[in-house]
């Protein structure tokens, strides 16, 4: 844990009150919540309430640990209560998805729209043969057919697993692979900043090694070239135009899957995170109405992309199901021009504001000038996600965007929390920048030590969740026993984060970062073991080590070092070469901003590379303790040769 960092944010001392007018108008005005929460069960079974059951459960929460099952024997539908139940009285004409494409163009689709699309679509899935608990993957671009297939997926009870349109078709293949999908969702190609990304291309590329694919729908979203392969591929319009639009939806158990979300741990193999519907919509829902505090006027505008864990849980499953209108856009945030945002905010009049840190951090390097040129006085609420905040990003976001009017909730979770874990209140919570505050209610977090012992105030150590809540994961797709010694084993019935924290002598939390290797690139997740697989992988590497190197922007960034089979050569072009095999390899968030040769790594007597070294090399500083270091002369020979360039 960097204590440095630490050290500088405990001095943060600024306190914010919510403003007194959002206070009187707050969907949670009273503290009262938290002591009503300390009945966990009780709580959660009050919050249930919120959704639609085709039967209603008998048993809160059966806690086997570390496996739980919540609402249990409930029956319900997640897109039913998204759709359905919105549609049957007069949400049927509110907006549910305003869409905004990079190149200006914008469609609307109301609740009723929606349901209508998403049951047609349901219809298409069924007849290429998708039945309840088959998975399907969807690889698509920013555009409403991502919501659509998802809950045309959940209609079914058929699992999906969404891979981020930026991963790279190898990266496809293996998602597909683990979890033997049936039918691919994908799209012609995507725009970006003006260009095609070609999604169908790479899905093509992907599906060669990936067998258990039968279909595969393409949504013609660009218009470019693309082969289609007879018997296999069709387009979604064509399907579409013949789909009955009524498709009931399949009563499903509160413990079957709703989704598979692939993410980076500690090992070269993504983890299929698992999700059920019960108790997941059950915490998306009230965390979304009592965080975002949502009103039925509120134009919602979360900037994450469907692909990531916050566009499962905030774009598409939390906002729908509470009936709101939910901004989404298409492009890269400087397309057309530097104020994209802001013209976006300006012109949909959006009030709620939910963002990365990286963003933030590139919207104040870009300069006021863009906010200050757009009426941003829409705004009522910010939100940030993905990775700690600096305070003076938080300033800035606070000032520039919020004009000092808007409280910020600076939300803390995962993909395997599913739902927001630690944040603000915006009604009720006192802000200090840079700290997600306390724990949501019913939600038991605390700061342990290595023994998993809580620490006292104003101490740091590991960030833990100690009692189950109702949207965990439940397992890793097709390996339980991964799940167990991932998040259960260092200390049994705990479930351990992987990051570091502090809580303060206010009881405030302090989320410093990962403590395992994983890096968190702009807000995602890049396992560094992944990143060495790809390096090694290429014909002259016989080694490397890869670390996040902090970086001004992006939070983290991936610093790769190399050691190259006996006799290669260092031509020139050679690190471009490797960079963009790691592009190939995983995607372009993976990219390494730098690639450092070295005939060794540096490692202990016992042969662990020690990365803290290399963590040092590449951020210039002078070196920490070497004295595990089996042969002082690598680390010498690196430092001499990159202290310059770091
Ligand atoms: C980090 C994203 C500090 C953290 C929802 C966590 C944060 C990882 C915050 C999960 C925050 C997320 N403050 N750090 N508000 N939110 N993180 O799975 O390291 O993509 O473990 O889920 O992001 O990333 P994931």
């Amino acid at each position: 844990m960097e204590e440095e960092k630490l050290e500088a944010l405990l001095q943060e001392t600024r306190v914010f009150q919510a403003p007194e007018g959002f206070r009187q108008q707050a969907n949670v005005q009273s503290t009262a919540v938290y002591a009503e929460a300390e009945n966990r069960l009780e709580f959660w079974a009050k919050q249930a309430d919120r959704l639609e059951w085709f039967e209603r459960w008998s048993t809160v929460l059966e806690w086997n640990s570390p496996f739980a099952k919540w609402f249990v024997g409930g029956k319900l539908n997640a897109a039913y209560n998204c759709l359905d139940r919105h549609v049957k009285g007069w949400r049927r004409n509110k907006a549910a998805i305003i869409f905004e494409g990079e190149n200006g163009d914008s469609r609307v689709l109301t609740y009723q729209d929606l349901h209508r699309e998403v049951s047609q679509f349901a219809n298409v899935l069924k007849s290429l043969g998708v039945q309840k608990g088959d998975r399907v993957t969807i690889y698509l671009p920013m555009i409403p057919e991502a919501a659509i297939a998802m809950l045309a997926c959940a209609r079914l009870g058929a699992p999906h697993s969404v891979v981020f349109g930026g991963f790279s078709a190898e990266a496809l293949r293996d998602r597909i692979n683990d979890a033997q999908a049936k039918v691919l969702i994908t799209a012609d190609g995507s725009n970006r900043r003006g260009g095609v990304y070609p999604l169908k291309a790479n899905a093509d590329a992907a599906l060669n090694g990936a067998g258990s694919i039968e279909h595969v729908v393409v949504v013609q979203r660009t218009g470019g070239q693309v082969s289609m392969q007879a018997g296999r591929d069709i387009w979604y319009h064509e399907a579409m135009s013949n789909a009955s639009v009524v498709c009931p939806a399949e009563p499903v158990d509160a413990e079957d899957m709703l989704y598979i979300l692939y993410t980076s741990g500690t090992t070269g193999k993504p983890k299929g995170v698992v999700h059920t519907t019960g108790g997941y919509m059950v915490g998306v829902s009230a965390t979304h109405e009592m965080i975002f505090d949502l009103k039925e006027e509120d134009v919602y505008w979360c900037t994450a992309d469907v692909g990531w864990v916050t566009g499962h849980s905030y774009i598409v499953y939390g906002p729908l199901a509470n009936g709101a209108t939910v901004l989404m856009y298409e492009g890269t945030p400087d397309y057309p021009a530097k104020d994209r945002m802001w013209q976006i905010v300006e012109k949909y009049r959006v009030s709620i504001l939910y963002t990365a840190p990286t963003a933030i951090r590139t919207y104040m390097k870009w300069g006021a000038k863009y906010p200050e040129s757009r009426d941003l006085s829409s705004l009522r609420l910010l939100g940030t996600v993905g990775e700690p905040i600096n305070p003076e990003a938080w300033i800035w976001y606070h000032k520039y965007i919020g004009r000092e009017r808007c409280p910020i909730v600076d939300t803390w979770w995962q993909t395997e929390t599913g739902m927001i874990m630690m944040t603000p209140l915006p009604g009720i919570t006192a802000l200090k920048p840079g700290s997600a505050t306390v724990p949501f209610p019913g939600i038991k977090v605390e700061v342990v030590d290595k023994d998993g012992k809580p620490v006292p105030k104003g101490s740091g150590g590991y960030l833990v969740v100690s009692e189950p809540w109702p949207a965990m994961l439940r397992t890793v797709y097709g390996d339980p026993d991964r799940y167990v010694s991932t998040y259960w084993n260092r200390w049994p019935g705990i479930y351990f984060t992987g990051d570091g924290a502090k809580w303060d002598t206010d009881g405030y939390f302090w989320v410093l970062g990962r403590v395992d290797d994983v890096i968190n690139v702009s807000g995602h997740r890049i396992g560094t073991m992944e990143v060495e697989s790809a390096l090694v992988d290429h014909p002259y590497v016989a080694e490397a080590a890869c670390i996040g190197k902090n970086h001004e922007i992006k939070g983290q960034a991936v610093a790769a070092f190399v050691t190259l089979k006996e006799g290669t050569e260092v031509k020139d072009g050679l690190v471009e070469e490797m960079k963009a095999h790691v592009t190939a390899k995983i995607g372009a968030i993976a990219r390494p901003d730098d690639i450092f040769f070295t005939a060794e790594l540096p490692k202990t007597r016992s042969g662990k590379i020690m990365r803290r070294l290399l963590r040092d090399i590449a951020e210039g500083r002078t070196l920490g303790d070497t004295t595990t270091l089996a042969d002082a002369s690598v680390v010498n020979a690196l430092k001499e040769k990159y202290a310059d360039e770091a």
